[in-house]
């Protein structure tokens, strides 16, 4: 691919747009597709609608980022109200966000990157390959994010903050708020799935210059986060 080449790029699950916009301000080609309508304030780069037709297209990169309500690993507790006894209709509503989030995983694109929390073992979704913290791309705030990543090479930090808070209860409930007492939660949702600006930013940035420059990823070199974050929230 040659230099100043605009790339094709599917952000799927996205009404926020925060992704979509980062990619845009590079001078991309990049569109948002989401069930509910964007609140981005971009609709003509939006597709309101299910992403599995979209997905038939040809598209340079895609980022998926699917429903995790029912497969991540903060809701633990409602997976299992009582210890060792597993709630079946949310295990069947998880399944079906398993395979959901399995049509982006095996997709014929050449460039994949899945957006996910830390899901429950049980679900059996394959290993992410890194894990990423907001306060790694200079917002002050933990949220554990995996990343699925297929062609792409893992996100460098761009400013590592030591100081910052919790997003969100990431306990499923059982944190007391009154441990955090003075800082502050993103209620509600949609707000709580929102993307971080450094973040999009990062990823637009680097993994762009990354397809168009031809390289091919190689995972070892890049920096390794697990180690580092994996106890955080
Ligand atoms: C965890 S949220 C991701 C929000 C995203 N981080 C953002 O900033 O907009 C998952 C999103 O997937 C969307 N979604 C669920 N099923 C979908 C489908 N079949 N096609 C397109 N979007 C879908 C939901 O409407 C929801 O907005």
């Amino acid at each position: 691919m040659s230099e100043g080449k605009k790339l094709r790029i599917l952000l799927a699950c996205e009404e926020s747009q925060a992704v979509t916009k980062a990619f845009r301000d590079l001078g991309h080609e990049a569109f948002s597709c989401d069930l509910q309508e964007s609140s981005g304030g971009y609709p003509e780069w939006h597709t309101q609608g299910d992403v599995t037709e979209l997905l038939k297209q040809h598209w340079d990169i895609v980022i998926a980022f699917p429903p995790c309500t029912y497969m991540t690993n903060g809701g633990a507790v409602r997976m299992y109200p009582q210890k060792g006894v597993i709630d079946q209709e949310r295990y069947k509503k998880a399944m079906e966000a398993k395979d959901f989030f399995m049509l982006f995983y095996n997709l014929d694109c050449k460039y994949v990157a899945i957006e996910n929390p830390v899901p429950m073992t049980v679900i059996g979704l394959p290993k992410y390959d890194q894990i990423i913290q907001p306060y790694m791309f200079g917002e002050p705030f933990s949220k554990k994010t995996c990343l699925w990543l297929k062609g792409l090479p893992k996100l460098q930090p761009t400013e590592i903050l030591t100081e910052y808070q919790p997003y969100i209860n990431g306990g499923g409930g059982r944190l007391e708020k009154a441990n955090y007492k003075g800082k502050t939660f993103a209620n509600g949702s949609v707000k709580r799935s929102k993307f971080f600006q450094g973040v999009a930013d990062a990823m637009a940035k680097q993994w762009s210059e990354f397809v168009l420059s031809g390289a091919v990823a190689d995972f070892n070199k890049n920096f390794e986060p697990k180690t580092l974050f994996e106890n955080e929230m």
